[in-house]
C-alpha cells in the first residue's frame, strides 16, 4: 500500500514521501481500514518538523484523523462489520492507504453525512466541543473570551455556543472577519487592528475582567488576553499561531504580567487534545465523537470548505495548507478510485 512516510523530522515538502509498505497484520480486537480522506491539520506540520507535542518513532507517516472504510476484522471483533464507514479516535498514522488500528478507536458515520465532513469531524470539532463543554464546562449564558475567533476552531465554537447558548466575545486581527462571527452568531467582537483589547474588555465587563478565555494565538495577544482575566479566572492555550512558521525562539514565548497574575489569581492553562482524550473515558470521547457526526449530518454544525489533492499530489498540498489555503481545509485523498478527487 502507499504511506506517506517521514523518515527524519524537516520541512514537510523536502523530508516527506509517498512510499509503498506492506499491509500490517491483523491482531485480535483490531480492524483494517482502507483511508478514504485525511485532512492536513498544523499539528501535522508540526510532527514533521519536529516541534509537535508528540514525535513518533521514525519513520512515520502523520496525520491524526480521517475517514475510511473497514476492509477486514480480526479475531473476536464483533463490530463494526466489514465495509462499515468510520472515522477514527485517538489514532495515529492517518495518511497512508490502509491503516489497522484497535476497533475501539473507530466510530460509524451516520449515513447522511458526506467524506470530506467526516474526514474533518474529530480534530477540530471535538478540540471546541471538549474546550467549550468539558474543560470550561459552560453553561447557558456563560461568556467566554476567544482568540483567533474566525479559526476553523472559533467557527465551530460559535456553532456550539449557539447550540448550548452560551456568550462570546471574539477576538480578531481582521475587520473584514467580523461578518464572518456576526452570521455565525458572536455575541461580541473585538478587532486588534482598530480597537484597543484591554479597554474594549474593560467596558464590556465592566472592569472586573473575563472568567474564561480560550486562546490559540499566545505571543503578546495570549498575554494581554490574560493580563484581563477576572478574579480567579482561566484562560486555556490550546495553539500558538503567533508562532507557526518562527524559528526564533523568543517568538515562541509569552510574556504574563506576573502583579496580575498573582493578585487576580488566574490560571492560565495548557490544554491539548491528545492529553484531554487519554484523560476520559473513552466510551465518552465516542460518544462525544458521535454527537459531533449527529450535529454534522443534521447541520447543527457546518463542516469546513475544503480542497481535495490526490495523495501523489502531497508536496501542493502541504504548501498549499501551511498558510494560503485560507478559509479552506486541504484534504489528502488515498482513495483508489479517483472519481473521488474532484
Ligand atoms: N491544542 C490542541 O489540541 C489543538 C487542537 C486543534 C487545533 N489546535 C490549534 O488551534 C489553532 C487553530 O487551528 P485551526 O485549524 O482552527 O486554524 P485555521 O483554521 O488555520 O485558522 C487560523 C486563523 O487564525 C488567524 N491567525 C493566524 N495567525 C494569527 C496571529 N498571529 N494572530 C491572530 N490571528 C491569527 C488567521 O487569521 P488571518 O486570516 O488573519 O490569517 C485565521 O483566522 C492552531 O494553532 C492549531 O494548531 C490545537
Amino acid at each position: 500500500m502507499k504511506a506517506l512516510i517521514f523518515r527524519e523530522t524537516g520541512e514537510p515538502k523536502s523530508v516527506l514521501n509517498l512510499a509503498e509498505i506492506p499491509t500490517p497484520p491483523l491482531a485480535p480486537g483490531e480492524a483494517l481500514v482502507r483511508v478514504l480522506l485525511s485532512p492536513i491539520n498544523p499539528s501535522d506540520q508540526h510532527m514533521v518538523r519536529g516541534r509537535y507535542g508528540y514525535q513518533p518513532e521514525l519513520p512515520a507517516s502523520p496525520g491524526a484523523e480521517g475517514v475510511g472504510i473497514v476492509e477486514a476484522v480480526g479475531p473476536g471483533v464483533q463490530g463494526p462489520s466489514v465495509g462499515t464507514r468510520v472515522v477514527f479516535v485517538d489514532t495515529w498514522n492517518t495518511w497512508r492507504e490502509q491503516i489497522v488500528c484497535p476497533v475501539d478507536r473507530l466510530v460509524p458515520v451516520p449515513d447522511g453525512l458526506d467524506d470530506p465532513a467526516a474526514a474533518t469531524s474529530y480534530t477540530n470539532p471535538l478540540t471546541a466541543w471538549a474546550l467549550t463543554r468539558s474543560t470550561h464546562n459552560l453553561k447557558e449564558g456563560d461568556w467566554l473570551l476567544q482568540t483567533a475567533a474566525a479559526s476553523s476552531v472559533g467557527k465551530l465554537v460559535l456553532q456550539l455556543a449557539q447550540q448550548y447558548r452560551f456568550k462570546t466575545i471574539n477576538v480578531i486581527r481582521r475587520r473584514d472577519q467580523e461578518t464572518i462571527i456576526r452570521n455565525l452568531g458572536g455575541n461580541e467582537v473585538i478587532c486588534t487592528a482598530d480597537e484597543d483589547l484591554k479597554a474594549h474588555l474593560q467596558a464590556l465587563t465592566a472592569g472586573k475582567g473575563v472568567e474564561r478565555a480560550i486562546d490559540c494565538v499566545a505571543g503578546e495577544l495570549g498575554a494581554e488576553v490574560a493580563r484581563n482575566l477576572a478574579p480567579a479566572g482561566t484562560m486555556l492555550v490550546y495553539g500558538a499561531l503567533s508562532s507557526h512558521r518562527q524559528t526564533d525562539p523568543a517568538k515562541f514565548t509569552m510574556p504574563l504580567f506576573a502583579p496580575r497574575l498573582i493578585y487576580s489569581t488566574a490560571t492560565v492553562r495548557g490544554w491539548w487534545l491528545p492529553r484531554w482524550v487519554r484523560s476520559q473515558p473513552l466510551a465518552e470521547v465516542r460518544a462525544a465523537t458521535s454527537e459531533l457526526l449527529t450535529m454534522l449530518s443534521s447541520g447543527a454544525l457546518t463542516p469546513p470548505a475544503i480542497v481535495q489533492y490526490s495523495c501523489k499530489d502531497f508536496q501542493e498540498a502541504v504548501r498549499l495548507a501551511d498558510g494560503e489555503a485560507g478559509q479552506q481545509k486541504v484534504l489528502l485523498n488515498f482513495s483508489k478510485d479517483r472519481s473521488r478527487v474532484p
